[in-house]
């Protein structure tokens, strides 16, 4: 099992981590998926069997991360690949954002980010090298009202994903990965919360050039390609996946 190459997927219990989860199994890799979800994490677990670990883990808190990372090495050996994938939406203007949600939102979009690289270059330069992903957003480039965390925290992984670029090339890349809207958990809860879900879910499609959102699927494919040997003249960069979201000017379609 240690001749395998291996990857750690946070936030992959679910959506677009657990897509990426599927894909690099199929891809021969060992995987290792921290998620706060114990149930969803577990569950894949069985599902994927042995060449999957799933580890409990906030990966907005450093002693977790260090616990998390140790446990994985142990048990799969030295990381080659890391998608920083864990993220969450939580909606709010400047004044409706409390101090303590802007902090929360930093922390798990953004913070985990730096933590789990650092745990991974350490592991990467062992190997020789490795790659980073990490999963931001198209709301790095446009904004849409009421989520001023969000958007910020997403930006900000765009100069991380620069520096990690800058430090440890050629050695290491880093890659950013910007999707629109994709159909997972974390954005069937979002409009579940306006009152007419169906209304915002089609809104939501006509927002997309292409007129609908993405699978998570169709963002794993990508991730896997910027994490392969094929995307090995790429770094530092953002590659939206957006179904062209954001590039129309408004009446430009007759
Ligand atoms: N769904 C979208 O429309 C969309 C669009 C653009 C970008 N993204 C980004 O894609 C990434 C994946 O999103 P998704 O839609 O699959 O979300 P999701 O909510 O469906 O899945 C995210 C996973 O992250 C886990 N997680 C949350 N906080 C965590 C923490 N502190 N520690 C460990 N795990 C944690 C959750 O338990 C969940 O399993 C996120 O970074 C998100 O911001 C999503």
């Amino acid at each position: 099992m240690k001749t395998k190459k291996n990857v750690i997927i946070t936030g992959g219990a679910k959506g677009v981590g657990a897509a990426c989860a599927r894909l690099f199994l199929k891809e021969s890799y060992n995987v290792v998926i921290l998620d706060v979800d114990h149930f969803s994490g577990k569950n894949l677990e069985s599902e994927l069997g042995e060449t999957c670990f799933f580890i409990a883990c906030d990966v907005s808190e450093e002693k977790e991360v260090k616990e998390a990372f140790k446990k994985a090495i142990g048990h799969f050996g030295e990381i080659s690949v890391l998608i920083n994938n864990a993220g969450i939406q939580v909606y709010g203007n400047l004044l409706d954002t409390s101090e303590d949600v802007w902090d929360h939102v930093m922390n798990v979009n953004l913070k985990s980010h730096y933590l789990c690289a650092k745990e991974s270059v350490s592991s990467m330069l062992k190997l020789g090298g490795g790659v980073i992903i990490n999963v931001s957003s198209v709301q790095a480039f446009i904004s849409q009202q009421n989520v001023a965390a969000y958007t910020t925290s997403k930006s900000a992984l765009l100069g991380l994903t620069r520096s990690i670029a800058v430090d440890y090339g050629p050695n290491i890349r880093c890659v950013a990965i910007c999707p629109g809207s994709i159909d997972t958990p974390m954005f069937r809860d979002a409009i579940s919360k306006s009152k007419d879900p169906e209304k915002v879910f089609r809104e939501c499609e006509q927002m997309h050039l292409m007129e609908r959102i993405a699978k998570p699927e169709e963002v794993a494919e990508l991730i896997g390609f910027a994490a392969s040997d094929k995307a090995s003249f790429i770094t530092g960069q953002a590659l939206r996946i957006d179904g062209g979201l954001g590039i129309s000017i408004p009446g430009s379609k007759q």
